[in-house]
C-alpha cells in the first residue's frame, strides 16, 4: 500500500552568527513498505530522523531524493493522503473536545454540520462523548491521546501515521492504550505506521519493525514479528518475545 523508496533528506540549520548554515544529513536512502492492514513500527535513536520521515510521507516536507508511492501512485511532496498524529498531541486548550476533533475536517473543507455529526458518532463509539463540551485540561493523559487519535481517524485516510502516541504515558495507562489501539485497529481494519522508542511496545503491537540507525538514518534491521494474535501480556515473557527483544536491543545499542 505504502512504498517508500530511497528517501534522502538533509536540513540546512543556522547555528547563529554570520548567516552560515550547517548541513544536517537526516535520512539516507530509506526504503520501507507497509501492506494494507499491517501494523508496522519504526524504532531508532532519538534525533535520528523518525519524525522527519513522517513529515515527508505526509507531504509537510519534501525529500531531496526518493519517492513515496501510495497504492502504486506517486505522492511525493503531496499533502492530504494520510492521517497523521503528530508527536505532540496539539489539542488546542481554548477549544472544546468536540471542536478539537473537528479541526482536521474543517481544514479539509467539510461542512461544520457534517463534521460535527461524524465526530459526535465516533466520540460516542469510543465512550468519550460525555467530554464533548469539556476542555482538554480536564482529561487524563490517556484520554487526551484517545482524543488526538480519534481526530486523526476522522481525517479518514487509508493509512494512519502515529508518532510516539503513548510516549508520555505511565506504564499502566500505556498497556491499557495498547489493548485499546489493538481493538480499534482490528475493528476498522486500519493500516498503521507507528513510531516508538519502546521496544516492548513495538513488539507487542507490530507485524514488522524497522530499526533505524543514528542520524543520518538508514534502515539498520527489518524484523518480522510473527507472534500469534490476539496478543496478551503473557506473551511478554515468552521465549520468542525475549529472543526478538534481544535482537532489537542489540541493533539499537550498536547505534549509541
Ligand atoms: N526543520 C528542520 N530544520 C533543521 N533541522 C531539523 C529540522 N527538523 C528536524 N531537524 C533535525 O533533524 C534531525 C532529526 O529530527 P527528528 O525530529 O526527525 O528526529 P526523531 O528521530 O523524530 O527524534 P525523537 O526520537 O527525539 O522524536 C534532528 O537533528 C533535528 O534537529
Ligand atoms: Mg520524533
Amino acid at each position: 500500500m505504502l512504498d517508500i523508496i530511497n528517501l534522502a533528506k538533509t536540513y540546512e540549520a543556522a547555528p547563529g552568527k554570520k548567516r552560515q548554515t550547517v548541513r544536517v544529513p537526516t535520512l539516507d536512502n530509506i526504503s520501507l513498505q507497509v501492506k494494507k492492514g499491517e501494523f508496522v513500527s519504526i524504532v531508532g535513536p532519538s534525533g535520528c530522523g523518525k519524525s522527519t520521515l513522517f513529515n515527508l510521507i505526509s507531504g509537510l516536507e519534501r525529500p531531496d531524493e526518493g519517492q513515496i508511492l501510495l497504492e502504486g501512485r506517486e505522492i511525493t511532496g503531496e499533502k492530504g493522503h494520510v492521517s497523521y498524529m503528530l508527536q505532540k498531541d496539539l489539542l488546542l486548550p481554548w477549544r472544546t473536545i468536540l471542536d478539537n476533533c473537528l479541526l482536521g475536517m474543517e481544514i479539509q473543507g467539510n461542512s461544520r454540520g457534517q463534521a460535527r455529526k461524524k465526530a459526535h458518532a465516533l466520540l460516542e463509539e469510543f465512550n468519550l462523548s460525555i467530554y464533548e463540551k469539556s476542555y482538554p485540561h480536564v482529561l487524563s493523559g490517556g484520554m487526551r491521546q484517545r482524543i488526538a487519535f480519534l481526530r486523526t481517524m476522522l481525517a479518514n485516510k487509508e493509512i494512519l501515521l502515529l508518532d510516539e502516541p503513548f510516549g508520555a504515558l505511565d506504564a499502566y495507562t500505556k498497556s491499557e492504550m495498547h489493548d485499546w489501539l489493538m481493538s480499534v485497529w482490528h475493528k476498522y481494519s486500519s493500516t498503521i505506521l507507528f513510531i516508538t522508542h519502546d521496544v516492548e511496545e513495538a513488539l507487542f503491537l507490530s507485524d514488522r519493525i524497522y530499526v533505524l540507525s543514528a542520524r543520518p538514518a538508514t534502515v539498520k534491521l527489518t524484523l518480522a514479528v510473527n507472534l500469534p494474535r490476539p496478543r496478551s501480556r503473557k506473551m511478554l515473557v515468552s521465549e520468542e518475545f525475549i529472543e526478538l527483544k534481544g535482537q532489537l536491543l542489540q541493533a539499537l545499542f550498536e547505534e549509541r
